[in-house]
This record gives structure tokens, C-alpha cells and sequence, in this order.
């Protein structure tokens, strides 16, 4: 069915087997800046699940390169048997493995002790996003770091690894030497468009020296860093002509890690339409003798058959495709394309847990980065006739891993539809494709052999009368309203809560309040949408920001797209009370009462309250009865997945 994804294709001296990879990405896996068990195990599940080749994250090439606490590092030779046991995981797999080589420059978001570190730079210009103030590397330095990209190239080529790639996109070190604004330089790694690509030109030619002929070198860069002193798409593309040459293949993305807009295009969001930079890399492609990689958001075998096909690039990068479903090239080979677990860009537990410092993770696909945890999901030895109530994401998951496992699994669902709340959560502006994750889960347990009840509510008889050995309750939650003050004889503006609007909700004209207390999709997502109704709106959150508790690039998007729509966003602020159309709200640091007149409706986006009152019920009936979900503990789908996954690891 996808006859270019399928075709080899020849990178320098090997062949890659197929066209997608899985392109660098850090993992948070690394142990003590080393390889270890974790990390081979995600690697080795990718490779066994048919992948063409796979870049490692980055690998630090100096000590002035820990950009963040958990980076691997490479700068001395005992890391060399961590690689080689990974190259080995890898290969056995007939799958090739590239290296990424790495320094950041003035890219340093934390440091091992927590405090700022001495960032270098071509120049003293000032990152936004870290709010890092570089120092102007001395040509001594460079020399050394210089040296250092050949070490542990050489470091990588003896581990038994087939190539690496020099890391020029995203902002970091060579981007800053190429880049006019960030480097201000007057000596020769600065001034003319020559000097300026030294720095990137000697450490290709330090690689090659270094390696063995043969050794596969590749350059990833951004066609564009999408931000106002970043690289152009056209600067880019001159530097990628100008290096082409003298490596065995160029990757490209886009964005930048130096500033918030074009940090966003490093993993773009659900936002982003699947392969947005096909046309740059198809015009690169045209100018340059060597493959050309594209990344960005491409997560199905067909949009990348379409992009190959059609000479927009050579190969694909299918990463987060690949974190949420490790098999997605097998299926798609074997004509299982319908089974593929489709990522659906939410950023939530890959990018999402990076920036928390954890291990990437996937929330439809919890044993990603938990390859150990869950390394034996077997067939269950004394199979049990299981009954879950509640068919949101936690139920779906718990039924669907129980059944694989070879359970009798019935799952009851009191609405119409499964799904729970990703079916109002697809609702919020910009966020449709959440959606996609109630269609992933419901088809893994319909496969797995999953009865699926609708429109069927459970209470303690029926589920008596069920005679399961075990009951799982995943009934989720509802709306969750705080003690709103309200004076006496006073006509109070109405308050409605999210789910209410969501579910179509008229609310009366005038300018509307929304109270945010989780600071996440919710509260701005509504806010945006009443406001694209035609309302003025007021979104005051509890927090010090607005998405506050959102992934960094979701965030951005979304608070961009409230702002564009005019939503007035008003920080620290708890909801009080209400008297006539004023709404009372309590400044979280001082106390102080802050009272905003004219408000015609106020929206709740404060939370949610377990729906456990079945748990109860049954527990006090002697049954051997398992919560989980929001039901649990309100929380988000990525914990109601995962809570699924581990009851149905259990029994
Ligand atoms: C958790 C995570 C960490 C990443 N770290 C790196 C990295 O180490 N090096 C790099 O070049 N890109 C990194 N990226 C970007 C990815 O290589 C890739 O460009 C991005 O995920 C977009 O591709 P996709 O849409 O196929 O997921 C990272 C992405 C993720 C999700
Ligand atoms: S967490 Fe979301 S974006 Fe990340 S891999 Fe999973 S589905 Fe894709």
C-alpha cells in the first residue's frame, strides 16, 4: 500500500531499509548523562516495530553542552559500551542508528544543581526563553569544542553506531554561528556569510577526520526558526546548499528553542496540520545532491507515502507517531493500517514530560518509556470474567488491556457514546483532534474482543446480577462547584460551568466571566470559544498565568488564540461570590477583594469531584472492586490511560 515509505533508500555508504525514522528526541532516559536499560528498551521497541533507522537524542560533545540535567553526554570514552549496547538493541533489528552530536550555546534551560549556569555563545545575545545571558566564546573555546564534535563522533563510529548528525537546527550552537543577530562576532567566525558558516564547516571536516570512511554525516536544521531574530526559511536554505556538499544528508524542521513563538515548531502541536514544512523541504530538495529528512507533525503512512511520492522528500521523521505507536510501521506494512494507535500532537506526556524533567511517556500508549514496567504483559494465567463501568479513556483502557490479556471483559456505559470527557474536550477551539483518542481506544478494545454496553447505567443489582469476579470502576467525574457567595435580594447574574457551554450552553449577551482554577485547556479553550460566539470575556485565573499547568507550546497557541479573539486575562484571582452582575473575586496573594461589574453570566472551568458513589456502594457489599480514573482522583486522560493499564496488568 505505500510503495516509497516501503522502497530503501541509500544514505552515503548503507541502505536504510524503509523511509521513516524516528529523529532525535530526548528521552529523559538517560542515566547519569549515560545509556541505560530504559533507554536500549524504548529504543529496542521502536526498532523491533519496524522502523527504517532511528537517531538517538542528543549527545553532549563538551561540558560546556549540558543544555538541560538529564542530556546524555558523550565526552569521554567510557560512555562508548552504553552506545554500543544500544547500536546492538538496535541492529538486531536490521535497523540502522545515528548519533546526534550537540551543543547548545546559550540554549541552557536547567542545570544539575538548579542554578544558572555559564552559557557560551558566538555572542553576548540574550536568549528569551531561559532568559540566559551568554558569554562571547573565546576562539580557544571553539577550537576545543570544535574538537570535541570529532571525539565523540569518533566515540560513536567505535561503539558500532553507522553515522551521526550534527545538530545546526533549533537555535542551538552552529544556528547562533550562522545566524547575523545572534552572531555579532568581527573575527572570523563572524561578519560575511563565509565566517559565519566556519563554525558549522570545521566541525563537519573534524567529524569526517575523526571517522571512518564510510561513516555516515548528517546536518539537521530548521528551514526557518519562525521567530523575529531567528534563521529565515531563505537563510536557511543558503546555509543548507552551502553545507550540502560535504555531508551525507540534511533533516530538516523548523523553530527555535531561543524564543517562545518558535520553540512551538520543535514539536508542533495538534494545531499544526500534518507535514506543514513538505513544501520547504520539496523546494530544498530541488537545490541540494543529497537526501533530504522532513519532520513535522507527520503521524499516518499515508501523509507520508503522499509527501515521498510526490518528491517532497526523501524520508519521513514519524516521531511522536512512532512514542505512540512503536508498531506503526509494521502494521502499516502488513496491512493493518486501521490498527495504528494515531498520535494525536496533544504534546502532553512526550514534550510535555520533558519539560517536567520525567521520562517521555504517551498518553494513549502508557508503556511507552515504561518498556520495563510492562515488558510482561502476558496472557493472563487464570482468566476472570471482568465488568468496567465506564467507557471514558481509564474504562476503554482497563477493558481493552484485560481482554488482550485473554479476560472475559464487558464494559457498561451509561451515555450514549464512549469517550467521556475527550468527547467535550475535542469541543475546545483549536483541540478537535483529542477526539482521535476515544476512536484509538475504543478500536483497541473492540479488537481485543471488548462487550461494549451503551446507554446502560450500572447500580449494586445489576452489577450483582452480572457475576464478574472483578468489577472496575472508572465512572469519572462532574463538574466541581466552589462555594460561590451570593447577597440576599440580589438578582445574580446566572453560572453556568464549562461542560454546560461545551455541550451548547446559550448564554445571555453582554460580557461574560470565566473562572479558571486548573489553569489548563478548560479555562481558556472556553474562555476562547465564548469569545469567538460574540461575548466579551474575562478570563481570571486562579494561578500566576493563563494555562499555567499546559505543556509550554500548547500553551502558547492557545493563549495566543485567546488573545487574538480579545479575551482579557486577569491573574492570581479566586472566585468569591456574586452580587447582582458584579463578580467577587479574592486576590490569591493579598486578599484583597476585587470586584468586576457588568457581568452577564460567569463560567465555571474550576475543577471536577469524583463520581465514586458506586465504589462505595459496592465495597460495602463485599465485591473485589477496583477505582480508577478520574473516578479515583480527577486528574487528566494521560492518568486515567495509565491507571487503566496498570489495573489491567494486575490479575
Ligand atoms: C520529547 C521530545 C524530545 C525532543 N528532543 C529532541 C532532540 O533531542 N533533538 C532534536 O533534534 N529534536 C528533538 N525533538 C524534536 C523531534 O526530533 C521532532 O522534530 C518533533 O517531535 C516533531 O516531529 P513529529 O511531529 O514527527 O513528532 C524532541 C521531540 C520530543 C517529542
Ligand atoms: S502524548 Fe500526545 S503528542 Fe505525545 S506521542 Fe502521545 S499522542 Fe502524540
Amino acid at each position: 500500500m505505500y510503495p516509497t515509505l516501503f522502497a530503501p533508500l541509500n544514505v552515503g555508504s548503507i541502505t536504510l531499509k524503509n523511509r521513516m525514522f524516528s529523529s532525535g528526541h530526548d528521552t529523559v532516559m538517560a542515566e547519569n548523562g549515560r545509556v541505560g536499560d530504559q533507554l536500549i528498551a524504548y529504543q529496542r521497541a521502536r526498532a523491533a516495530g519496524g522502523v527504517g533507522h532511528i537517531v538517538l537524542q542528543v549527545s553532549g560533545v563538551h561540558q560546556t553542552a549540558e543544555y538541560t540535567d538529564s542530556e546524555l553526554m558523550a565526552t569521554s570514552d567510557d560512555v562508548i559500551p552504553g552506545y554500543r549496547k544500544i547500536a546492538q538493541a538496535i541492529h538486531e533489528y536490521d535497523c540502522h542508528v545515528f548519533a546526534q552530536l550537540f551543543h547548545g550555546g546559550r540554549e541552557v534551560m536547567t542545570t544539575p544543581d538548579g542554578l544558572l549556569g555559564v552559557a557560551w555563545a558566538p555572542s553576548a545575545v540574550p536568549n528569551e526563553r531561559f532568559h540566559v545571558m551568554p558569554r562571547e566564546l573565546p576562539i580557544t573555546l571553539i577550537e576545543e569544542i570544535v574538537h570535541g564534535f570529532g571525539l565523540t563522533a569518533a566515540r560513536m563510529a567505535t561503539a558500532g553506531i553507522d553515522g551521526v548528525e550534527i545538530v545546526a537546527s533549533h537555535g542551538y550552537l552552529p544556528s547562533q554561528f550562522i545566524n547575523a543577530r545572534a552572531n555579532i562576532r568581527e573575527d572570523i567566525y563572524g561578519g560575511s556569510f563565509e565566517n559565519r558558516m566556519r563554525f558549522t564547516r570545521e566541525i563537519i571536516e573534524a567529524v569526517r577526520e575523526a571517522t571512518p570512511d564510510g561513516f555516515v554525516v548528517g546536518l539537521r536544521i530548521s528551514l526557518g526558526e519562525r521567530d523575529q531574530d531567528g534563521l529565515t526559511p531563505a537563510e536557511s536554505m543558503t546555509a543548507c546548499q552551502h553545507l550540502a556538499p560535504l555531508v551525507d544528508y540534511l533533516s530538516v524542521t523548523a523553530g527555535s528553542s531561543a524564543t517562545y513563538a518558535g520553540s512551538v515548531h520543535i514539536v508542533p502541536p495538534m494545531n499544526y496540520p500534518p507535514g506543514y514544512l513538505a513544501d520547504l523541504s520539496s523546494q530544498l530538495r530541488t537545490t541540494v545532491d543529497v537526501p533530504v529528512f522532513l519532520t513535522g507533525r507527520i503521524n499516518t503512512p499515508a501523509e507520508a507515502e503522499r509527501i515521498l511520492s510526490n518528491g517532497k522528500a526523501d524520508a519521513v521523521a514519524m516521531t511522536r507517531a512512532l512514542i505512540c505507536d512503536p508498531l506503526l510501521p509494521q502494521k502499516a506494512r502488513t496491512g493493518k493500517t486501521d490498527e495504528i494507535r494515531l498520535c494525536i500532537g496533544c504534546n502532553q506526556a512526550c514534550i510535555g514530560h520533558f519539560h517536567m524533567g520525567v521520562p517521555i511517556s504517551c498518553i494513549q500508549y502508557p508503556e511507552s518509556g515504561r518498556e520495563l514496567e510492562f515488558s510482561d504483559l502476558s496472557v493472563a494465567k487464570n482468566p476472570k470474567r471482568i465488568l468496567v463501568i465506564g467507557g471514558g479513556p481509564a474504562g476503554l483502557k482497563a477493558a481493552a488491556v484485560s481482554a488482550a490479556r485473554g479476560h472475559d471483559v464487558e464494559l457498561w456505559e451509561s451515555a450514549p457514546r464512549v469517550g467521556g470527557q475527550a468527547l467535550l474536550a475535542q469541543l475546545l477551539p483549536g483541540r478537535a483532534e483529542f477526539g482521535a483518542i476515544v476512536t484509538n481506544l475504543l478500536g483497541e478494545a473492540t479488537r481485543a474482543g471488548v462487550r461494549i454496553s451503551i446507554n446502560k447505567t450500572a447500580d449494586v443489582n445489576s452489577v450483582a446480577g452480572h457475576n464478574a469476579d472483578l468489577v472496575v470502576i472508572a465512572t469519572g467525574a462532574l463538574p466541581y462547584a466552589p462555594l460561590i457567595e451570593t447577597l440576599a435580594g440580589e438578582v445574580n447574574s446566572p453560572v453556568v460551568n464549562s461542560w454546560e457551554v461545551l455541550n451548547g450552553a446559550e448564554l445571555p449577551a453582554g460580557e461574560i466571566l470565566v473562572a479558571d482554577w486548573r489553569g489548563d485547556w478548560i479555562g481558556l479553550g472556553v474562555a476562547t470559544l465564548i469569545a469567538q460566539r460574540g461575548h466579551s470575556v474575562t478570563l481570571a485565573v486562579q494561578g500566576w498565568a493563563a494555562g499555567h499547568a499546559l505543556q509550554q507550546y500548547v500553551r502558547n497557541e492557545m493563549l495566543a488564540d485567546a488573545i487574538r479573539h480579545k479575551v482579557s486575562v486577569r491573574t492570581d484571582l479566586r472566585i468569591r461570590g456574586i452580587a447582582g452582575n458584579t463578580v467577587l473575586l479574592g486576590h490569591t496573594l493579598t486578599g484583597a477583594v476585587i470586584e468586576i461589574p457588568g457581568m452577564s453570566a460567569i463560567v465555571l472551568a474550576t475543577g471536577h469531584t469524583s463520581n465514586d458513589s458506586l465504589f462505595d456502594e459496592l465495597v460495602g457489599r463485599g465485591a473485589n472492586v477496583h477505582l480508577i480514573g478520574d473516578a479515583l482522583a480527577p486528574r487528566t486522560a494521560e492518568e486515567a490511560v495509565l491507571d487503566g493499564l496498570r489495573v489491567a496488568a494486575e490479575f
